[in-house]
């Protein structure tokens, strides 16, 4: 496109001195856009969730999620061995435990061997080079689907922590890098700090779920895990309401307070406001979690035609980075990282 206009013709609706300011001269060719750009997507921006399932020589897709395999330790840990090459600095695993280790209390996280602790220590020793940012909400391991101990009707949260504090010790133990509370019960953040440090554990670091909202957007991922079937009622109880940012706030703040190193916002993209917000008042790397029903609706979109699913998805990643963020969970982590290595 030729910039042609700049003598001003006077059957032009421009205005004479705004028609000075262009915009465009800043876009007119590939490589002033190059010089302009205030964002960058790379690797070292990239965390892979997964799924891990019990048994050996799994991986099995997942209808609501194309693409995405949940797989056993032994198929996993090759996939992580790949991610590290391509540069992926992290990855955070989410375990589908077996139905009949599951209970009211989530008792089954607090063994040493259960399949997350033994993935754990697996990909530790197998690929040491990459991080392991670790849940320990206890939904994959209770009969009801719920984060936390549900008592007469209630998740009850002091009983949740302690149960939270003992697990992250016990992944810390096994390998973990990184704590990454989701179950959003009050005062964990601080309890699982003093129970890291009382068992040595001071350089693990916690990444708080600080503002993690009520979200239809996770519909897939339980799915792969096998919760949404258990699931009684809903979370509303215990993560914050989409309609909140101040509340959103004051959760941060408190996690903060309390010595996170890190913090996520979850789910994405419809977050980008807290995202923004977090990173401007409290500094600390920030990170969002682009959810499973993010994931699929961008597939669903791409797989109808009806959008350039490797556009908008490398389009969506950039934009967490403007909104602030200094990384992302994504399923798209492996794509992305391929598609940055061969530009
Ligand atoms: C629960 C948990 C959730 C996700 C990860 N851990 C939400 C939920 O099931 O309520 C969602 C991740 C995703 O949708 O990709 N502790």
């Amino acid at each position: 496109v030729k910039n042609g206009d700049t003598v001003m013709d006077k059957t032009h609706l421009v205005d004479e001195i705004t028609g000075h300011r262009r915009m465009r001269r800043n876009r007119k060719a590939d490589w002033v856009r190059r010089m302009v750009q205030e964002n960058r997507l790379t690797v070292d921006d990239l965390i892979w969730p997964i799924f891990i399932t019990h048994g050996t020589g799994i991986s099995e897709p997942l209808a609501a999620m194309p693409g995405v395999n949940r797989m056993s330790v032994d198929k996993a840990v090759e996939a992580v061995k790949e991610a590290a090459d391509l540069g992926i600095p992290a990855i955070a695993p989410f375990p589908d435990i077996e139905m009949d280790l599951r209970d009211p209390t989530g008792s089954h996280i607090l063994d040493a061997n259960n399949l997350m602790n033994r993935f754990i220590r697996e990909t530790k020793k197998a690929v040491p080079n990459i991080g392991l940012i670790t849940d320990v909400a206890l939904d994959p391991f209770t009969s009801h689907g719920h984060d936390g101990i549900l008592r007469d009707g209630i998740i009850v949260n002091d009983e949740t922590v302690d149960h939270v504090v003992k697990a992250a010790v016990m992944q810390a133990d096994a390998g973990a890098d990184i704590i990454a509370p989701s179950e959003m019960m009050d005062g964990r953040i601080g309890a699982i700090r003093r129970g890291l440090d009382a068992a040595g554990h001071q350089d693990v670091g916690i990444m708080s779920y600080a503002t993690k909202f009520s979200s239809g957007f996770y519909g897939p991922y339980r799915e792969a895990i096998n919760t949404g079937g258990l699931l009684k009622g809903d979370k509303n109880s215990y993560y914050i309401s989409p309609a909140n940012g101040t509340e959103a706030m004051r959760d941060a703040a408190l996690d903060v307070e309390e010595g996170a190193d890190m913090m996520m916002i979850k789910p994405g993209l419809p977050y980008l406001d807290i995202c923004w917000r977090i990173k401007e008042a409290f500094g600390l790397p920030t990170y969002a979690y682009q959810v499973s029903g993010e994931y699929a609706q961008i597939k669903a979109a791409a797989m109808n035609g009806w959008i350039d699913g490797d556009r908008v998805m490398m389009e969506t990643l950039l934009c967490f980075k403007r909104a602030g963020c200094d990384g992302i969970l994504t399923y798209f982590a492996v794509d992305v990282a391929r598609k940055l290595g061969r530009t």
